[in-house]
């Protein structure tokens, strides 16, 4: 079993070593989950955090692309907090931009100066975002963004894509996770209710299509019809495997969105750390609402639903009575978000989004190459920032391709297990992502690893 002195690559950064059973001790973690599990159900806030199996790691700190947990492991992280992080963490510049802020107080019943910087920036970066919203989580601008869809077209209907996760939103989740038993037709998904307790007019309000299945998105489109209020679409779905999307499968679903009279509900949660403009200016998208966070907050709980004034309109106040969709939140724009969220984003010039564009892609084709070397069938996706590991050799064009056998599940996730052991910590299932403080040194500190915690032959 090597130690980690045989993957830091020169980074020398870890200081612990494996115990025998090829895993680092993490006994503060396991103490400390068993004190959760008596308050907390579960043991955790997050359901993602109990993915990978085991006991949750618990952090003490971060610094860069770097976090430490309790018992004093280091790892690289390419999790950051579920690709929310993106300039790395305890960033000087938003810590002091944010301690100024804070030392004029955290949150009020008045808005602030830098709810309106940050709108100004983003509005100046996407042509389509001619107004904009911000809430407090991503879950909460796709829901919001629905409801908007729904008030402006006054119809029932959202379709989206099958495998794709939107947040929590009772809509939203329908068939994030349908298995071969319940997918139905491959031309025609069924919509899988996701959690108990979803309202069962959810089979009725949502229709599934398969991702880049163009001709399957026109037809039901057209299905929907006079009864279609939008379709909610993320271009790089992590979940559905992060396949390439086709540009015929965007229009075809633009194209007869307009068709019908029904909107496109772009989620750029995550995809929005793919350039300057996110995804959608890199791909000439024009959706009528986007939905956005992670990034947008500099590390602090942030939504936000942006777009084109016809429908954005649907939240604002007619002759002084309320809005078609009322929207607000207590800590909605609160100035701490605003100012990090403003931070982060400043820092975010094109440069940076280059350099974030190298990194992703030396992590992707060094990976590649490792895989090619051991002769190991095993591929990779995602673009910018963004990566998935997947331990099969299929051609992945959707979610039912990317779908993992139980085997497959099993090495996918020993190999993330292994990883963390030698001191990188990824999101789930061999996905990942980078930040921006992610030096050359911790690229081949990766490399290192991944080629260190292939399956045996
Ligand atoms: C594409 C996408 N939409 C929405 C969400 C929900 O965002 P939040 O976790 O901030 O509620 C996520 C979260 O990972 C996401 O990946």
């Amino acid at each position: 079993m090597p130690d980690f002195a045989d993957v830091s690559a020169g980074t020398a950064k870890l200081t612990m070593q494996m115990t025998e059973s090829g895993r680092w001790p993490t006994e503060a973690s396991a103490a400390l989950y068993e004190r959760a599990r008596r308050s907390i159900t579960d043991g955790t806030s997050r359901d993602t955090l109990l993915r990978t199996g085991g006991h949750p790691i618990y952090v003490d700190h971060g610094e860069g692309a770097w976090v430490t947990d309790v018992d004093g492991n280091r790892y690289l992280d390419c999790n950051n907090n579920f690709a929310s992080i993106i300039i790395g963490h305890a960033d000087p510049t938003i810590a002091a931009a944010v301690q100024a802020r804070m030392a004029r107080g955290t949150a009020f019943s008045f808005p602030n100066d830098s709810e309106v910087d940050l709108a100004e920036l983003l509005c100046g970066r996407v042509e389509s975002f001619e107004f904009i919203r911000f809430c407090n989580s991503g879950t909460e601008a796709v829901m919001a963004a629905l409801k908007a869809a729904r008030a402006y077209t006054g119809r029932p209907k959202v379709i989206k894509v099958e495998g794709a996760y939107h947040g929590t939103y009772d809509h939203a989740e329908a068939s994030q996770s349908p298995n071969p038993t319940n997918w139905g037709d491959a031309t025609a998904p069924s919509t899988v209710r996701y959690a108990a307790g979803t309202p069962a007019s959810v089979e009725d309000e949502v229709g599934i299509i398969s991702f880049n299945d163009a001709e399957g998105a026109r037809a039901a489109i057209r299905r929907s019809g006079d009864q279609l209020a939008a379709v909610l679409l993320d271009v790089m779905p992590n979940r559905v495997g992060m396949p390439a999307i086709e540009s015929e499968f965007i229009s075809a679903i633009r194209e007869t969105t307009r068709e019908v009279g029904a909107l496109v509900v772009l989620d750029e949660v995550i995809s929005f750390r793919l350039g300057y403009g996110g995804a959608q200016t890199n791909m000439g998208i024009d959706p009528d609402i986007t939905t956005l966070a992670k990034i947008i907050g500099g590390g602090f709980p942030v939504g936000a639903i942006a777009g084109r004034q016809g429908p954005m309109e649907t939240f604002v106040r007619v002759a002084g009575n309320r809005a078609k969709v009322p929207s607000g939140g207590t800590f909605a724009a609160n100035p701490i978000t605003m100012t990090a969220g403003h931070a982060a984003m400043t820092l975010l010039d094109r440069d940076a989004f280059a350099r974030l564009d190298t990194i992703g892609e030396n992590i992707r084709s060094g990976l590649r190459s490792i895989f090619d070397r051991a002769g190991l069938n095993w591929q990779v996706t995602g673009a910018g920032s963004l990566f998935r590991v997947h331990p099969h050799h299929r051609t992945i064009r959707n979610y039912r391709d990317s779908h993992l056998s139980s085997d497959e599940i099993v090495e996918i996730t020993e190999f993330g297990r292994r990883m963390q052991s030698r001191g990188v910590y990824l999101i789930a299932e061999g996905l990942g992502c980078v930040s921006l403080a992610t030096s050359d040194d911790d690229i081949e500190h990766f490399l290192g690893a991944a080629e260190a915690s292939l399956p045996s032959p």
